[in-house]
Order: structure tokens, then sequence, then C-alpha cells
């Protein structure tokens, strides 16, 4: 930041912008010249921003050979078969928790298909997620069997204690939560799981005893 004068309205402002040599008054629009000092300052500034901006990009570059490796090893495990698509996308949310855009670009150019195919499938099968998840995934199950057997008070309960809608994260990135169409296991309804395990014949009060396991 530097102190400018206006030579034209005798305005004075403190200067944030990137220009080296001339700023623009704020009240008459004039161009001052920046003085040495200050035009050192402006340099140094540009330059730690675009030190900082390639240090970014280095990042960036780094994350993309490692989904390219992470990738390219899934995709030759199913021997680049394509109609082993969703396996492989299986394993690559098991991963990286969620299915972030390089990771299905990069699926996509290494089985040959179009990335619109690979979407296709992402959001048509609701296992997947393109969005992170939290630490831990609660599924409440919602198909008939287990609605007529209270499933609805189960997922009340659960959203009013995480303060969460079905379909989102808790701010702390602990829980996730979705619903589902059935688990699989209706008779002993109302069914939900916590990362894959399990929980049967709910009542309301116990899902806030399971979720108690999982707070960290
Ligand atoms: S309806 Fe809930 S497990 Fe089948």
């Amino acid at each position: 930041m530097v102190e400018l004068l206006c030579q034209h309205c005798n305005y004075r402002w403190d200067y944030h912008g990137e220009t080296r040599f001339y700023a623009t008054c704020p009240r008459c629009r004039y161009k001052v010249r920046i003085p040495g000092e200050a035009a050192r300052r402006v340099r140094l500034k540009r330059l730690r921003k675009n030190m900082e901006r390639e240090a970014g990009d280095e990042k960036k570059t780094a994350r993309l050979i490692g989904v390219a490796a992470i990738v390219k090893g899934v995709v030759e495990e199913y021997s680049r078969d394509r109609s082993m698509m969703i396996q492989v996308l299986l394993r690559l949310q098991k991963s990286f928790g969620w299915l972030p855009r390089d990771v299905l670009t990069e699926a996509s150019k290494q089985l040959k298909v179009p990335l619109s195919h690979v979407y296709q499938i992402a959001t048509f099968y609701k296992v997947f997620s393109l969005a992170p998840r939290g630490r831990h995934l609660i599924r409440v199950c919602m198909g008939t069997s287990c609605k007529v057997r209270g499933a609805e008070q189960i997922l009340e309960q659960i959203q009013g204690l995480l303060k969460i809608e079905s379909g989102e994260t808790t701010p702390d990135g602990n829980f996730s939560l979705e619903t589902t169409k059935c688990l699989g296991c209706c008779g002993p309804g109302p069914v939900m799981t916590v990362d894959g395990k399990y929980y049967v014949n709910l009542k309301p009060a116990e899902a806030k005893l399971v979720l108690r396991r999982y707070v960290r």
C-alpha cells in the first residue's frame, strides 16, 4: 500500500492496485505517476503474486500426475475394459472418497469413452457422489417397507440432530446423509447404514445412540 497525491485535484488516497507506473485518481480520474519506491513495492507485490500462482500451478500439476497414476492402476486392473466402467468408478470413489471432475476426465481418457458417457453413469447411480463426502456416510432407507415402519421419523431425527438435509454434509465434515430406496433387508426395517454397517429395527431415540458412536 502506498499513499498517492493527485496533482490535479490534490486528493490523497491509499493505493492498493498493481500497475507499476501510473494510478488513476479515484476522484478526478487523472493519471498520477507512482513514485520510484512505490513502483518498487508494486513490483514486489506483483512478483509475490506470480510466485504464489506458479506454486499453485505446480501443486495442480502434481495432483494431476497423481490422479493419472491412480486411474491408470485401476483401469489396468480391469484390463481397460469399457464395460467395467461402473466397477472402475466404484474403485476410484473408494480411493478418493468421491468422484472429482479431474478423476472422471482421466477415466474417460484412459478408457477412451466420451466424458459425457462417464458423467451419465456417475450421475445415474446414487452410489456415486460428485461432491466431497464426510468421514462417515449415513444412508437411511426410504423404501416402502421401511417407510411404513417409521423410516420418516428416523430421517427427521437424524436431520434434526445433524442439522443437515439429505444429500448434505455437516460443516465439520464428519457426516454425510443420504436416503436410498432399499438397502436389501426389508424385513427388520426401518434400516439405516453408517459406513456400510447395518442398523435395523431402529427407533428414533436409537438413531441418536448410533450416531454418538461416530462422533469424533
Ligand atoms: S425397504 Fe428398506 S431395506 Fe428394503
